[in-house]
């Protein structure tokens, strides 16, 4: 089969097209062909092997531990492992391979059953595969980490990026109270996806604006905790995630920072539960 292998850190310039041997199916795998793979950011810090902390979180410290890159797959059921239960040949799913190993940038992929889920009838491949990872990042922090309720009140510092935009609808979803930090190309689609508020970075300081939140979901870090402080309405109201800004990580018990993939633990793929309009 054609994979997509990178054996060392860097740049996209890293990655080559090669024919290897397609993976063979374990007990509790199952095989899929895939349709769709897509890309976030969680494959770029893969590829650069940074920030360092990811590569002795498992991921390989000189050189990747694992040859094909690829998170987020959607694909067709090719065989199954006799351990398998859910699945059959020819069913649609989608999933998160984070932690089994990645390769979904390959024709095929050996996927232990727990990170798979059906995929909806009413999304494609290449809709399906744009979700695993950044929408269960955001329904862990809104779900799962905190729950919101309806009516709360909670910005989201961030809210056109991938996980953002999740966040905004399930947020929205929830019931609660919307507000969405962006720049000024993406007020319109913040707004469509369900923003009651919007605010533009570039032109407005959202801790400045005399606003409270219930929730503050920091998809940017890039303020302090005092700062933010002046829009939250309780102390432990700010919840973050992300790799970057390492301040963040000095605010101990006030900010429940998540690490980079703390919050979007593969195996809780499965627990995103999605109704078919049809
Ligand atoms: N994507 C994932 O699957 C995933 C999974 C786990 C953790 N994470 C972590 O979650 C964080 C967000 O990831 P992401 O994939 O959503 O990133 P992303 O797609 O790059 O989005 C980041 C967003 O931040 C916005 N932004 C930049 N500067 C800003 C500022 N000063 N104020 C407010 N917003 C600003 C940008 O909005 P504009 O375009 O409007 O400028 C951009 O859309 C990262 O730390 C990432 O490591 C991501």
């Amino acid at each position: 089969m054609k994979a997509v292998i990178q054996q060392h850190y860097g740049s996209p310039d890293v990655l080559d097209l090669r024919d290897v041997d397609r993976p063979s199916v374990t007990d509790d795998g199952v095989l899929i062909r895939v349709h769709a793979a897509s890309v976030n950011r969680a494959d770029w810090i893969v590829l650069t092997g940074k920030p360092y902390l990811v590569r002795i979180m498992g991921r390989g410290v000189f050189t990747p531990k694992h040859r094909i890159p690829g998170i987020d797959v959607a694909g067709r059921v090719e065989a199954v492992g006799r351990n398998v239960t859910h699945f059959q040949p020819g069913d649609e799913v989608f999933g998160d391979l984070f932690s089994s190993g990645l390769g979904a940038y390959a024709e095929f992929a050996c996927v232990p059953e727990s990170q798979l889920a059906p995929k909806p009838a009413n999304l494609t491949f290449e809709e399906a595969a744009a979700v695993p990872l950044a929408a269960t990042t955001a329904l862990q922090g809104l779900r799962d980490k905190r729950t919101l309720r309806p009516h709360e009140r909670v910005l989201i510092n961030g809210a056109a990026g991938g996980v953002g935009t999740f966040a905004v609808q399930i947020a929205r979803a929830f019931g609660a109270d919307v507000t969405g930090v962006y720049s000024t190309h993406s007020v319109e689609m913040v707004r469509s996806i369900g923003a009651d508020t919007v605010i533009d970075y570039t032109r407005e300081d959202f801790t400045r604006t005399g606003q409270r939140y219930d929730l503050l979901f920091d998809l940017v870090g890039n303020r302090s905790l005092s700062d933010c402080r002046r829009a939250l309405a309780h102390r432990n109201a700010r919840h973050g995630v992300g790799e970057h800004r390492p301040r963040v990580r000095t605010h101990g018990s006030h900010c429940r920072r998540a690490g980079p993939f703390t919050l979007c633990e593969p195996q809780d793929a499965g627990t995103v539960s999605w109704h078919d309009q049809e």
